[in-house]
């Protein structure tokens, strides 16, 4: 194999690794990242610092060398004398904020009409230093699918963002030039970046018949949307960095009748990252090794990993299938063949 780079293990700011029969695969499918922000979108969703200690426990019984970073799940059975504990535990790494209603499991979330009765959490989120992640979406049926991101951060997002400054909030997946610039105009205010959001816009949600595998929230958006992403990530803005929000549900479910959303990209999403590099001519390893394993520990304040991912010249095959407990899940661009695989090997 022709070895042609290698760079600091990366990280996954953002994974649903699911529970149950699936944990097993899941957790085998992001194993060469160093660290994963765990979703808590589970059903129940995972509210406390016991529930969230033993869903990390469960990953760790499958793969022990992994680093899970939990998150805990805003809604009103968060206990706030339980935030203070936070900081002392490196595991438990922030809270997700879930409109309710936005996406898979948030009916748990919070209503965006009772948001400001949750700024006594953010409140002392800021006074313990917990980072707010921050599922950036409204679900109203009368707004327009495409402009949930927008709608969200300009009549919520900037009222919390202006009122508690000092609080560090991470736009999750973002996916709309609107994201970019509000990321763009704060302080103490980052994003993750997702695979898909990178390499697809609305024109391969459908181009070719429906792409199911495509769908995912929020909903990949136009080009120029895309463009505005991909131009912090080339040039290195340290407020961007690699969260894929790889997403797992059944083949069979999402390929019938009003399937779910999430794209699954999980064991070849390092890759994806690196295609995207690729294509736009800018195969710098040390902008790749930035934006991969560098810029996401830098905002949340974690050591770089140790080990070392080496990149070797060859042909990736992407899977048209994974297994996943006793039914299989379709990755992203199955089917493709990249030109670059990854592995960890020290
Ligand atoms: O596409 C998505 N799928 N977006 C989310 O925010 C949640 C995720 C899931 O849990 O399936
Ligand atoms: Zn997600």
């Amino acid at each position: 194999m022709n070895k042609i780079a290698q760079i600091i293990q990366p990280d996954d700011f953002h994974v649903h690794l699911r529970d149950g029969e699936y944990l097993k695969h899941t957790v085998q499918y992001s194993s060469k990242y160093g660290r994963a922000v765990i979703m808590p979108n589970l059903k129940p969703p995972i509210t406390s610092i016991k529930q969230a200690w033993e869903y990390k426990n469960r990953i760790l019984e499958i793969n022990p060398s992994f680093g899970p970073l939990m998150t805990l799940y805003l809604n009103p059975s968060v206990k706030k004398e339980e935030l203070k504990e936070i900081p002392s535990l490196d595991w438990l790494l922030g809270i997700k904020l879930y409109p309710s209603g936005a996406t898979t499991h948030s009916e748990e979330g919070v209503k965006v009409s009772e948001l400001e009765k949750f700024y006594a959490y953010f409140e002392l989120m800021e006074k313990y230093q917990i980072p707010l992640m921050v599922h950036g979406e409204v679900s109203d049926y009368e707004i327009d699918f495409f402009e949930r991101e927008k709608i969200f951060i300009e009549k919520y997002l900037i009222n919390i963002r202006e009122k508690f400054p000092k609080l560090k909030i991470i736009l999750e997946h973002v996916s709309s030039k609107v994201g970019v610039d509000f990321v763009n105009s704060y302080d103490n205010t980052a994003a993750t970046v997702t695979p898909q959001h990178l390499h697809l816009t609305r024109n391969d949600l459908f181009f070719g018949g429906i792409q199911p595998h495509h769908f995912c929230l929020p909903i990949v958006k136009t080009a120029k949307d895309q463009e505005a992403i991909a131009q912090e990530v080339l040039k290195g803005n340290p407020k961007f960095f690699a969260g894929t929000d790889s997403a797992p549900h059944p083949k069979n479910k999402k390929e019938s009748c009003c399937g779910p959303a999430g794209v699954f990209s999980a064991p070849i999403s390092i890759e994806l990252y690196i295609y995207f590099f690729e294509k736009h001519n800018k195969m710098d390893w040390s902008l790749i090794e930035k934006f991969l394993s560098k810029y996401g520990a830098d905002f949340y304040g974690l050591e770089y990993n140790k080990r070392k991912l080496s990149i070797f010249q060859e042909p990736l095959y992407i899977p048209q299938e994974y297994p996943l407990g006793k039914e299989t899940v379709v990755p992203m661009w199955a089917g493709k063949t990249l030109n670059y695989t990854t592995l960890i090997l020290d």
